[in-house]
């Protein structure tokens, strides 16, 4: 049987990376486009805000995600700046490539810059990952959510709380449809190749007698700007982890924001010991490794509150907030915030054998990125049959 190929009036859709959390989302998405009947053609664009080789390249490689066909290579910078930057380099490349759609994924600069550069040239954009709130507009990634959404022409959501988040903020019901989480999807794709974490502490350098302690270890992550930004807020976060390190045993995959700002306010020796174990960031079957193997995971991330819960373990997030609430009403999650005594209480109850079984959240079943697929190319040619093949 011969498939139908996409029509030749429809450009290829870009689809924009920039960076780290949006790796994992994207890599689901390619290969539906790629097995779509006809054929969704895309082209990757990665604007280049995370480049180094821990943040990227390491990234790409385990998601097996192919080489980007444009690397706009904005780098680090003020959001005004990289926002900027982006905006200025990716709109020669839609002029060029002249697309049938933008998709944008998750809420990062790179996300809102393409995404301003696109409807104002006309260009349908697609958002995965639309209508999560914090609430929290103090939160860079919550102006970028809120703004996408008010301009994307499509807003595929990943829990049902999101719908109402959208109609709230006056958006039409035809523009959002719930698919379910892509990022759940590289979790089920990869979920086999994790790596053992006594692998990866002895490929550190380290005799993984962490990872074998009888009562396990939390892995824990940080980097939000409100976490570690300034020294009074950073300080009293590591003393505390370093009391939950005397109880459990701590490995730390460290962002390189974190890991400047522990240089700058001279804070190391918090992180030093033998029951702390400092990686700098790790790879994506790494860290599904050490999630999957943790006791318990201590994190200020959006991305691993969900992979905990999909992966069935106790969470405990170092924020007042959540966009992302269906990981606490369902999955594995608890908000405890920056207090000292939240964090250890949240501890004790996990040791106890007490915390969060949790179930997995509807449509988290690893097939988010081909309901997307279907959706958006029905809708793309529709809407060409409605302008008459233009
Ligand atoms: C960005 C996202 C955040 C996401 C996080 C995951 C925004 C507003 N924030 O925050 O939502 O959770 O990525 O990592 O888009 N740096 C490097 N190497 C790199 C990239 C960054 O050393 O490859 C350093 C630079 O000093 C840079 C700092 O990290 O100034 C922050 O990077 P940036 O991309 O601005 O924001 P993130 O904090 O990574």
């Amino acid at each position: 049987m011969t498939c139908p190929a996409w029509p030749e009036t429809l450009g290829p859709v870009l689809c924009i990376v920039g960076a780290r959390p949006n790796f994992m989302k994207m890599a689901p998405v390619l290969r539906a486009f790629a097995a779509h009947r006809p054929a969704i053609p895309a082209l990757l664009v990665h604007t280049g805000q995370h480049y180094d080789r821990d943040m990227n390249d390491r990234l790409f490689e385990d998601l097996r995600l192919p080489h980007p066909d444009i690397n706009l290579e904005v780098g680090s910078g003020t959001h005004a700046v990289q926002t900027a930057e982006v905006m200025k380099r990716f709109e020669p490349v839609v002029d060029e490539h002249k697309p049938s759609c933008i998709l944008v994924v998750g809420d990062v600069n790179s996300t809102l810059a393409c995404t301003l550069v696109g409807v104002k040239k006309g260009i349908p954009v697609a958002h995965v990952e639309a209508g999560l709130r914090s609430f929290d507009r103090g939160m860079p990634e919550e102006i970028n959510r809120v703004l996408t959404d008010q301009v994307a022409d499509l807003l595929y959501t990943t829990e049902r709380s999101a719908l109402d988040n959208l109609l709230r903020e006056g958006i039409a019901p035809e523009r959002v449809a719930f698919v379910g989480n892509v990022m759940i999807d590289s979790l089920v794709a990869n979920r086999e190749h994790a790596r053992r974490p006594a692998e990866i502490l002895d490929a550190a350098g380290f005799d993984g007698a962490v990872a074998a302690s009888p009562a396990g270890y939390t892995v824990v992550t940080l980097h939000r700007p409100s976490n570690v930004d300034q020294e009074e807020t950073l300080r009293p976060l590591l003393e505390t982890l370093r009391e939950v390190s005397e109880r459990l045993p701590l490995i730390i995959a460290l962002h390189p924001r974190t890991r400047g700002n522990i240089e700058r306010f001279g804070l190391n020796d918090l992180v030093a010991g033998p029951r702390i174990v400092l990686l700098p960031p790790q790879g994506y079957l790494e860290m599904l490794g050490l999630m999957a193997g943790a006791r318990l995971v201590l994190t200020d991330s959006g991305g691993l509150q969900e992979e905990t819960t999909a992966l069935g373990i106790p969470c405990l997030t170092m924020r007042e907030n959540t966009e992302r609430p269906i990981t606490v009403e369902q999955g594995t999650n608890t908000m405890v915030g920056r207090d000292r005594r939240a964090i250890l209480a949240g501890v004790s109850e996990i040791l106890a054998g007490g915390g969060k079984r949790g179930r997995i959240p509807e449509l988290w079943d690893g097939h988010a990125a081909e309901r997307i697929a279907s959706h958006l190319a029905g809708w793309l040619m529709d809407r060409q049959a409605a302008c008459g093949g233009r």
